[in-house]
């Protein structure tokens, strides 16, 4: 079905930042988006001064930078002074712990104040900050350390007890723990972080970083092995700020909420960097999903820009359009979505409900930022990813002969979406995989994975994955994860994992297993099996179903088809089978 166009008139827009796409595309460098921060003396560059002090020094200090609501809706508020002051002592506590630039810092917490205050310290001390998804269980988490060596974490003392300790002694880099929450006989090499805050100074001085030190630590998860590492460097910044700007609108006196978790990188980039350089009062809040409680927030905060994800608005949609209506909601001006694939109805059920539309935008973990967005001032085209970013080249090309690529410049064919480098939020690494992170890259291009097309209008518009990669609820997940926690268990000889599409999540991981001999497929054994891996890794990342099968198709080199098995789920034609094992056919 075609959606109609959603016209915007100059009054929608009229104090937007990006006024005319073409006119300033055109003239965009990105130097002038570095021109608009401070950096540090001799060319330095940090993420945190950015987001913190520079607005201290330019006496904005006193201006609300974090309101944090908690579950039972407790408020607590920051200034960027109180942030500053804050970051500060963290920043102190590591480096009297011996933990300098460049090492690796991992935070595995719910959204707590002690989050953004240890993510921002991190960074302040030149520390690489990596975030975890508190919802991961032991294993993902493990491996996310390990492959990061991580020196540091802060956690819960429940997360810790029940995700670390059974394997801490294991993982020899990591020399220190830093609790919240947690009681007085906690455990052995644990430190308390709110008594050691407390008696930390809050001065320090920003550790001097160049643009090019390595800043973020992102997990993220391909088709095959373990999860990969993208490396963000203290330049990403740049991209945080001006895309804040451009694709959310941000300005100074704007009271911003991005719904997602910093476990995930929307909630990094966009849910601290990007509105604290900018300026702007951004709204945390701890607790989970709940329609009415997201209105009112929006209602009692006076948000102006929502940045949040597809999931949450069809859970949203479940309420009737009138529901949202109840609230005084105008001051909202600009509704923002990112991470899977917006519906149309769901954009054009924003304008029943809010009176505006969702404004759909994409990029990834790997792009550090958006990359293309659907403007305040541009029309919005239900279904579409919008446009690429002043000073970012997106193309859609096909694979061709010799391991080249080809650009498709037709109107709406479909090929793979691509992306000029040199953007400075682009990842500079998979940790310690070149050559996972050198095959990216193909005849100019970085190739994202994603299948999509382009309009005439020089829309984008998302088609699919081009790899076994899972989206359920906005987030990432690798199928060998998931597989190899359920090869685990003594039962499993074989595991395939996919993606099986359900109405609110967009999809939500299903599970394959072929039994040992031995073992018989039952009701009990299925319940074991599911628990096994939610205990492992975590209700994120977890099957919500799991299927018996006696074998697995695989490809005569012994690599399970999950493009099979899903076309199979589907009851879709099977496609190319030429590589199916003899007997499986
Ligand atoms: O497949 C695309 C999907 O999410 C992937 C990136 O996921 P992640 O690395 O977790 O990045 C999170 C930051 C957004 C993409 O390769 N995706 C992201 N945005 C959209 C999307 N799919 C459809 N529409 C989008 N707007």
């Amino acid at each position: 079905m075609e959606w109609e166009r959603i016209r915007k008139r100059p009054e929608d827009y009229v104090s937007a930042n990006l006024q005319e796409y073409e006119g300033y595309a055109k003239n965009f460098a990105w130097s002038q988006a570095r021109a608009l921060l401070d950096g540090l003396p001799g060319g330095g560059l940090n993420i945190a001064h950015e987001a913190v002090d520079r607005h201290v020094l330019a006496g904005r200090g006193d201006k609300l930078a974090l309101r944090w609501i908690g579950r039972d809706d407790r408020i607590r508020d920051f200034s960027y002074a109180t942030l500053r002051a804050q970051t500060n002592r963290f920043a102190n506590i590591l480096a009297q712990a011996g933990i300098a630039k460049g090492d690796r810092v991992y935070l595995l917490l719910g959204r707590s104040v002690e989050l953004y205050i240890a993510a921002l310290g991190t960074l302040k001390n030149g520390s690489v900050l990596s975030p975890m998804f508190s919802a991961f269980g032991p294993e993902p988490a493990k491996a996310r350390m390990t492959i990061g060596n991580a020196k540091a974490l802060v956690t819960t003392e429940a997360f810790y007890r029940r995700k670390i300790e059974p394997w801490r002694k294991e993982l020899a880099s990591l020399q220190h723990v830093f609790l919240t929450e947690c009681s007085a006989n906690r455990p052995p090499g644990t430190v308390d972080l709110n008594a050691a805050l407390a008696q930390a100074s809050d001065s320090f001085e920003t550790v001097w970083t160049s643009p090019e030190d390595m800043a973020l630590l992102h997990f993220t998860s391909g088709t095959t092995g373990k999860p990969k590492g993208a490396v963000h460097v203290h330049e990403a910044v740049v991209a945080h700020h001006i895309t804040g700007q451009l694709a959310l609108d941000l300005h100074a006196d704007d009271i911003f909420w991005c719904t997602a978790d910093p476990g995930w990188i929307t909630g990094t980039s966009y849910g601290i960097i990007s509105p604290l350089t900018n300026g702007v009062t951004m709204i945390v809040d701890q607790a989970e999903f709940d329609a009415e409680r997201w209105c009112r927030i929006l209602q009692d905060q006076k948000v102006t820009i929502w940045y949040t994800a597809p999931t949450a608005i069809r859970m949203l949609m479940k309420t009737s359009a009138d529901f949202p209506k109840r609230f005084d909601l105008s001051k909202l001006r600009l509704m923002a979505s990112v991470g899977e694939p917006l519906n149309p109805e769901a954009v054009v059920w924003g304008v029943d409900a809010f009176g505006k539309p969702f404004h759909d935008n994409w990029w990834q973990t790997e792009t550090g930022g958006i990359m293309i967005s659907n403007y305040l001032s541009m029309d919005v085209k239900p279904g579409s990813m919008g446009r690429p970013l002043p000073g970012v080249t997106a193309g859609i090309v096909e694979r061709v002969e010799g391991g080249a690529v080809r650009e498709i410049t037709e109107p709406m064919a479909m090929g793979e979406l691509a992306l000029r480098p040199g953007w400075p939020s682009m990842m500079r690494a998979y940790l310690n995989e070149e050559e996972r992170y050198r095959k990216c890259f193909v005849g100019g291009w970085y190739l994202t994975g994603d299948l999509a097309m382009r309009d005439s209008d020089g829309y984008f518009w998302f088609v699919g994955r081009n790899d076994d990669v899972i989206k359920s609820a906005g987030h990432l997940i690798g199928p060998f994860e998931v597989e190899s926690a359920l090869m685990e268990h003594p039962a499993v000889a074989e595991a395939g994992v996919i993606g099986v599409p359900e109405p609110t999540a967009g999809e939500v991981v299903k599970a394959y297993v072929a039994l040992k001999g031995g073992f018989e497929p039952s009701e009990a054994l299925r319940k074991e099996l599911l628990g096994h891996a939610r205990q492992r890794l975590g209700p994120a990342v977890a099957p919500k179903d799991i299927a018996f099968r006696q074998n697995l198709p695989k490809t005569r080199s012994g690599k399970i088809m999950r493009r099979l098995l899903k076309a199979r789920e589907l009851g879709l034609p099977e496609g190319d089978i030429s590589t199916l094992e003899s007997e499986e056919r």
